[in-house]
């Protein structure tokens, strides 16, 4: 069985003295060996400061953007290749609400993921149903065109490095609850896409999250779904003790209860 991979997207919450104060509280509880990989996505101005605090623990602190350029005249922007070099190795790309408050299209989602597989940071690619939402018997075909169209350029060989994620608008933040259904399906039909696309050994390989109101109560049923590698959690994780909690949950072999009914 994978390890699962748990990312905290704080948002835009926390300012340098209350991400400090996060990570006092929460170093000395970090799970060893547990997980393949957890980290923390704060605002941009917070990542110097919890780099420097976490430089000799697993916990990775990583960027919730980049721009699709090095350096030059983009004001307001974050190079990718400056994050690369001060010592971070994730950037999430592509979040729908990048997506939907900030308008950004898959072409342009495409050419940060190109910028950050460059500059030899691993994009965190989200997805979800809001771009493009084609239902075709059933099925969630607008996913996959998102996925063809954001890795577009990338090679083959480098594909299963990439970490994809699944995010469901209707589960995203304040009055919203996951649907473990969608989760898992979502997941599955991502991982589909992309054996149709990169073959099947890159389709078992590569990693594929799911975020949307995760929480400490349904993490241990969201992460028993065989497609599910890992989560992507806001809310929930701005609270140390449930951040804790969640690094902490118990991986489970079976799914305990019924999807529905969590
Ligand atoms: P939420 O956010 O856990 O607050 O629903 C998830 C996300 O946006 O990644």
């Amino acid at each position: 069985m994978k390890k699962p991979i748990i990312i905290a997207n704080w948002k835009m919450n926390k300012n340098v003295d209350q991400a400090v104060n996060f990570l006092r509280q929460v170093m000395d509880q970090l799970p060893d060996g547990k997980t393949e990989l957890f980290g923390i996505a704060p605002q941009a101005f917070a990542i110097y400061p919890m780099l420097e605090m976490t430089k000799h623990t697993p916990l990775q602190i990583i960027g919730q953007n980049a721009a699709t350029k090095y350096d030059g005249a983009y004001t307001g922007e974050i190079s990718v290749r400056d994050l690369a070099e001060m010592g971070v190795n994730y950037v999430m790309l592509g979040h729908s609400e990048r997506r939907r408050i900030f308008k950004e299209t898959n072409a342009t989602i495409n050419e940060k993921v190109l910028a950050a597989t460059h500059a030899g940071v691993t994009p965190i690619v989200c997805t979800n149903e809001e771009q493009e939402p084609v239902v075709i018997d059933g099925h969630i075909h607008y996913t996959f065109r998102q996925l063809r169209n954001v890795l577009h350029g990338v090679p083959t060989s480098q594909v299963k490095d990439i970490i994809l994620s699944f995010e469901p608008s209707g589960s995203i933040g304040y009055g919203h609850t996951a649907d473990l259904d969608l989760a898992e399906r979502g997941c599955r039909e991502i991982r589909q896409e992309v054996a149709r696309n990169y073959g099947e050994l890159i389709a078992s390989q590569v990693r594929i999250l799911y975020g949307g109101s995760v929480n400490p109560s349904n993490i241990q049923t969201i992460m028993s779904q065989p497609d599910i590698d890992g989560v992507l959690i806001g809310r929930a994780s701005l609270d140390p003790v449930k951040f804790i909690e969640m690094l902490n949950f118990q991986h489970p072999k079976v799914t305990s209860m019924p999807l529905n009914q969590i």
